[in-house]
């Protein structure tokens, strides 16, 4: 493999999901949302995928900004939270801007300097994606965003990868695909690129048709592929 380009998914590989509920449940005033925020934001998280893999199957298409509004509304009504608007709003602006993980900027900063480009495919809508690339402050590192918007279709659906060959300047043999969503390395590596887990949770691997080629606890292990 001649290593040229580097396409991570965004949500739970660059940006942490769970550092919107976090945040606002340190906030003042928040006992009721942080007494059950790391249940609010898994199910935030679950509703945002099912939805999205669902309205595959349905062959319609809503914008993941709209898709994870959607789950929200879920996870809040669920707790009894739903009509506390202004905790809904927090949290969504919250969502524009989530912390990255402590390894990314590192990382990204050495594989810059290794003249590997970096770039971002992910659900993400176009507005949401750049709101968070430009609030972790990760724009000088990233070479470029493609948001499924510009095909209305979600992962894991072949048009998703195809996008990186049709939009960048590379062979799939120069790509390394890098995702901590087990499906999404099955959707990855079922089109043919190289892949690599970010396994943050420790969880076993998916019993589908693929696996990932390697397997990380977070992005630091990108650097046994460029020494
Ligand atoms: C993404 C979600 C699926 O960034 O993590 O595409």
């Amino acid at each position: 493999m001649s290593l040229k380009i580097c396409v991570f998914d965004a949500y739970g590989t660059l940006f942490d999901i769970n550092s919107a509920a976090r945040r606002c449940a340190s906030e003042p005033g928040r006992e009721k949302f942080s007494e059950s925020w790391p249940s609010i934001s898994s199910h935030w998280r679950e509703k945002q995928l099912s939805y999205s893999w669902l309205l595959n199957i349905l062959g319609e298409y809503t914008d993941f900004w709209q898709v994870t509004e959607n789950a929200l509304d879920y996870a809040l009504e669920l707790v009894g939270l739903i009509s506390d608007k202004e905790l809904k709003e927090r949290l969504l602006n919250l969502y524009k801007e989530l912390d990255t993980y402590t390894e990314v900027k590192p990382v990204l900063r050495k594989l810059i300097e290794r003249k590997i480009k970096c770039a971002i495919l992910s659900n993400g809508s176009k507005m949401m994606l750049n709101s968070a690339v430009i609030n972790s402050g990760i724009e000088p590192y990233v070479n470029a965003v493609l948001s499924v918007d510009e095909v209305c279709i979600f992962k894991p659906d072949r048009k998703v990868y195809q996008m990186v060959l049709d939009r960048l300047p590379f062979r799939i043999d120069e790509v390394l695909f890098i995702s901590s969503n087990g499906w999404d390395i099955v959707g990855a590596s079922s089109f043919g690129f190289k892949t690599l887990w970010i396994n943050r949770l420790n969880l076993p691997v998916d019993r589908l048709p693929f696996e990932p080629d390697s397997i990380g606890d977070d992005l630091s292990v990108i650097e046994t592929f460029i020494n």
